[in-house]
């Protein structure tokens, strides 16, 4: 049996190559892919060998998530009910997508993904993996199989002679260019406020520099293309946020999160190039669109942040939405000026080309006035079916 496995070198997919080359006899190919966790990846393939896979992938696949992946969740404001910027439920389509691409090049029999039966991972893996391999390729998830808790993982490694990487580790980290989940350990307990080792990306907001940042984004089309004038490539744009909004404290997210398989989480992530640039997006659309391209346009976003979150990548729905969010997306150009302090950021200044708004036109003194005789117009038959109702449903009494 020849298997490869989307391997992160965690303590579940490690526990998969164990068992698969002992227990199995399997041939096994391992498949680090990397969309900026900030992890020591070559030491991932020394351990992936030292497990006993028999031949490493390592893919650098940042730039295309940044490009294919990010920033179309940026131009739908993607936030899954309102706070999760969605940085795991992006990665794991592309995940699929290169560790799938490998499975039909290499002409394997399985491939392997390391969830539990709790999470949405497995929801995510399993669908895009199938839809992306030949259907005489089998997709397992033997954690799930053979219901191992970490702790029986553990002993696994333990019994066959391995001292697991970062099992010490208090929580279950997933980490990307888009942001940084905490789950797990004390954090389960949702009336307790995270501790500062949780955050990694993250300067704590009281420690934060005394002097506020000015951070200025340029879009284009619906895209970052620009920080403080220095045009950059997608993920080195993402990438150099992270850092600068990180330190002023901003980015960190806690809430209760409704998982797809039915369970509330307590959910902690830093994001925080993720929730400026989203907020930075979201300001310039309401310079550019018109009322009713932007009430639609909150659906469409919702909409389609749903679906990624549920693991519906591959819905045909998801493109026929982008259609529509590409179309207005084509006036969001532009520059938007934020202001970062102690854990706070705001928008304080955005101009654009296709800008709706007018100086000139708004000004009290100078500006543009409505006749009085059109204003009366207006307001009468914009009134009218409010005006015709009130009058006669008090005919009608109580
Ligand atoms: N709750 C988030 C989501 O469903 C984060 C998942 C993190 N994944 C993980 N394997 N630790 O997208």
């Amino acid at each position: 049996m020849k298997a490869v496995v989307a391997f992160s070198g965690g303590l579940d997919t490690s526990t998969i190559v164990v068992l698969l080359r002992k227990k199995y006899e399997a041939e096994v190919i391992t498949v680090t892919v990397d969309v900026g966790q900030e992890e020591d990846l070559l030491g991932v393939e020394e351990w992936a060998y030292k497990l006993g896979a028999n031949k490493h992938y390592l893919i650098d696949s940042k730039e295309e998530f940044a490009e294919e992946y990010i920033f179309r969740a940026i131009k739908a404001n993607a936030l899954y009910e309102g706070k999760y910027p969605l940085g795991s439920a992006l990665a794991r389509p592309l995940i699929a997508k290169k560790v799938a691409e490998v499975a039909i090049k290499e002409g394997a029999d399985v491939v392997a993904h390391g969830c539990t039966s709790k999470g949405n991972d497995q929801v995510r893996f399993d669908l895009t993996l199938r839809a992306y391999l030949k259907p005489d390729i089998k997709v397992i998830a033997p954690i799930r199989e053979l219901g191992l808790s970490r702790a029986k993982s553990l002993e696994i490694l333990k019994q066959y002679g391995f001292e697991p990487r970062g099992a010490h580790k208090k929580y279950s980290i997933d980490e990307n260019l888009w942001s940084r989940s905490i789950e797990g350990g004390e954090l389960d307990n949702p009336l307790i406020e995270p501790t500062e080792e949780a955050f990694s990306w993250t300067t704590s907001p009281e420690s934060a520099p005394d002097k506020p940042l000015y951070v200025e984004v340029e879009f284009k089309e619906g895209v970052p293309v620009a920080v403080n004038g220095d045009r950059l490539s997608p993920a080195s744009l993402v990438m150099k946020l992270n850092k600068l909004i990180g330190l002023q404290g901003f980015g960190r997210i806690d809430f209760i999160e409704s998982r797809v398989v039915g369970l509330k989480s307590r959910e902690v992530y830093e994001a925080p190039a993720a929730l400026a640039l989203i907020e930075s997006h979201k300001d310039l659309e309401r310079m550019v669109l018109t009322p009713r391209e932007l009430r639609l346009k909150n659906h469409l976003d919702e909409l389609w942040a749903d679906l990624v979150y549920q693991g519906l990548w591959i819905d045909p729905l998801r493109e026929h939405i982008e259609v529509a969010i590409n179309s207005m997306n084509k006036n969001v150009t532009g520059v938007v000026k934020l202001k970062v302090y102690k854990g706070g950021l705001r928008v304080v200044g955005r101009d654009s080309p296709y800008s709706l708004y007018s100086q000139h036109v708004i000004d009290y003194d100078k500006g543009w006035y409505p006749s009085d005789c059109e204003a009366r117009g207006f307001i009468t038959i914009h009134g009218l079916y409010a005006l015709t109702a009130q009058s006669v449903r008090s005919r009608r009494g109580s």
